[in-house]
């Protein structure tokens, strides 16, 4: 039976996709550990109380960076180089979500409406991790290996949707509700897409290393058409609503290190 877990347990048990998988992981995070880095550097001093947790944000995705490459280490492997179809940061930025990394690495501040845009990003970004965490943490909580790095990560994630959500409501109660309301809309289209495309990159990937029979693969690959189908018709709206989070300020206070995990 094809199954989440199964799948996933698939690709841990082989040291070529674990690495992969580990590899995707660990520069995903980093590129969103830089890019709150420099957000938190340039926030406009009109919205100076909000740079602490910018960058307890980035400092978090850095953690998680580590985190994937010291599962790698941990089993002997070096990290490999990311295939381009399966780089979601990049492919985002490419489609002009959120932030461009050119305009990051300018120093020179950020607008209102710059913030605006990275909140809404992180919005629509952190709530695809924190369901992903959240699939890995039902079935692998308990792993040897892995379940205490998977609690950690789920739990940091949370903690970014959740912040994500009160300071875009601080801001929508500021009148700043149509814009979020557009960005959201937007980076949430783009990103379904972004993301069918990079699951089936990195199916396509994982398929080579494992030598997926064909009619797996397929059956795969009409999993992921099937999710991006029901994602376009309605799931994209569980991306744009915003709600006050139970846990407030959650990013509130320096990061939990990784330590903690091993
Ligand atoms: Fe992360
Ligand atoms: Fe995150």
């Amino acid at each position: 039976m094809l199954s989440a877990k199964s799948l996933f347990q698939e690709i841990l048990d082989n040291d070529e996709s674990f690495r992969l998988f580990c590899s995707i992981a660990a520069d995903g995070e980093s590129q969103g550990g830089w890019e709150n880095g420099r957000i938190a550097a340039l926030v406009p001093p009109g919205l100076r109380e909000l740079a602490p947790k910018v960058a307890r944000h980035g400092a978090d995705e850095d953690k998680h960076g580590r985190i994937f490459n010291a599962l790698l280490k941990q089993r002997g492997l070096q990290p490999v180089a990311v295939p381009y179809d399966t780089d979601y940061t990049l492919l985002l930025e490419r489609r002009g979500i959120g932030l461009a990394h050119d305009r990051l690495s300018r120093d020179e501040p950020l607008t209102e409406r710059d913030v605006i845009v990275y909140l809404a990003h992180s919005r629509v970004t952190e709530q695809r991790a924190s369901e992903q965490m959240r699939l890995l943490l039902k079935h692998f909580a308990g792993h040897p290996v892995l379940g205490r790095a998977v609690k950690m990560i789920s739990r940091d994630e949370d903690n970014h949707l959740a912040y994500c959500h009160e300071e875009l409501l601080l801001f929508a109660r500021a009148g700043h509700g149509r814009t979020i309301q557009s960005v959201l809309r937007e980076c949430a289209q783009a990103e379904i897409r972004v993301y069918r495309d990079v699951s089936l990159a990195v199916m396509s990937h994982m398929g080579e290393v494992l030598r997926w029979p064909r009619a797996k693969a397929a059956v795969l690959a009409a999993g992921i058409h099937a999710v991006y189908a029901g994602e376009r018709l309605v799931g994209w709206r569980r991306m744009v609503s915003l709600e006050q989070p139970a846990r407030r300020n959650a990013l509130g206070g320096p990061a939990v290190p990784e330590s903690e995990y091993a």
